[in-house]
């Protein structure tokens, strides 16, 4: 299962993310969006960063032209053709995600490995609508991607034995660390994650401290590098409530409800850093 050419589908914060770390270890990469100005802004993002590693004298001029040169622009999923592995990382959404891969596995050749970034939805419900569930994996990448080392590599109930080998060298090659987790709601990050920051907006709501003083209690009495009020802005809040409605419907565990003070601030808009307000502001 040779893997030469990717394409990742969606030009966000992750997806940008992914289409960086690929053209960077020498791949061929189609980012695809729906938009074009999503595309451009993907593009940019990726432009910045590479320009810091050039400023930072980590890469050459040459070098960071050569990487923008072998990513792609795609608007249309057709280009899923001409590609061995696609990379979803559209909107953490089960029905958009079905959408998607049903019109994939309908273009990409036989051969094509179909994997969804997705950070806590079901890899084997995804795989179902699709007549090739064995080709069908889960690559949990972590925000910012050029940064975190970690890929969660998620198996589907069908996804064969070589189709996790070949995705498991890719992200060695991609100079990330993959770690292997079965297909559980939250898988391992966010079902860890997740209910510590919720608690963190539990003790908030409860008005037991300030937002300041639960996140120095964890970046200083813990050594995270961001506390978890913080880095819930960071993810985004509606992400944020998404996984927890995720995790408290999977597993019928009072234990994961959300937080109201969580669903209040996403019902008024407040995201987090990406809508410029959440626990903090950030205009
Ligand atoms: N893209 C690319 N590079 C970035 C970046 C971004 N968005 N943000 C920061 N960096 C780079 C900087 O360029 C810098 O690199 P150099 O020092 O080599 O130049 C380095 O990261 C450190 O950045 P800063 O000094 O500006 O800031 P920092 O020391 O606070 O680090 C951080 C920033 C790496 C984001 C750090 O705060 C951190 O590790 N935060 C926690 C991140 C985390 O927990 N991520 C997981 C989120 S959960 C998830 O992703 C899963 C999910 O499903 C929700």
């Amino acid at each position: 299962m040779e893997i030469n050419k990717i394409m990742v589908i969606g030009a966000g914060q992750m997806g940008s993310g992914i289409a960086q770390v690929c053209a960077q270890a020498g791949y061929a990469v189609y980012l695809n969006d729906i938009k074009e100005e999503s595309f451009a802004k993907g593009l940019a993002g990726i432009t910045k960063n590479l320009s810091r590693s050039v400023e930072k004298e980590r890469m050459t001029e040459d070098e960071k032209n050569a990487i923008l040169a072998r990513i792609s622009k795609s608007l249309d999923l057709q280009d899923a053709e001409n590609v061995d592995l696609i990379i979803e990382a559209a909107v953490e959404n089960m029905d958009i995600k079905k959408t998607i891969f049903k019109k994939l596995d309908a273009i990409a050749p036989s051969h094509t490995i179909l994997a969804t970034n997705t950070s806590s939805l079901s890899i084997t419900e995804l795989a179902a609508v699709t007549a090739r569930p064995e080709k069908v994996i889960g690559m949990h990448f972590m925000n910012p991607v050029p940064v975190m080392k970690l890929v969660e590599i998620i198996r589907g109930l069908a996804t064969t034995d070589e189709v996790y080998k070949a995705v498991e060298d890719l992200t060695r090659d991609l100079t990330k660390v993959p770690v292997e987790v079965n297909d559980f709601p939250g898988f391992v990050a966010n079902r860890v994650l997740m209910p510590m920051i919720n608690e963190a907006i539990y003790t908030l709501y409860e008005g037991v401290a300030t937002k300041e003083a639960i996140d120095d209690v964890m970046k200083l009495g813990m050594n995270h590098p961001m506390g978890p009020l913080q880095l819930a802005d960071f993810i985004g809040l509606d992400t944020c409530l998404y996984i927890m409605e995720t995790l408290h419907e999977g597993f019928g565990d009072s234990k994961y409800r959300p937080c109201p003070l969580l669903r209040k601030y996403v019902n008024a808009g407040w995201y987090g850093k990406k809508s410029g307000r959440g626990f903090y502001s950030y205009e």
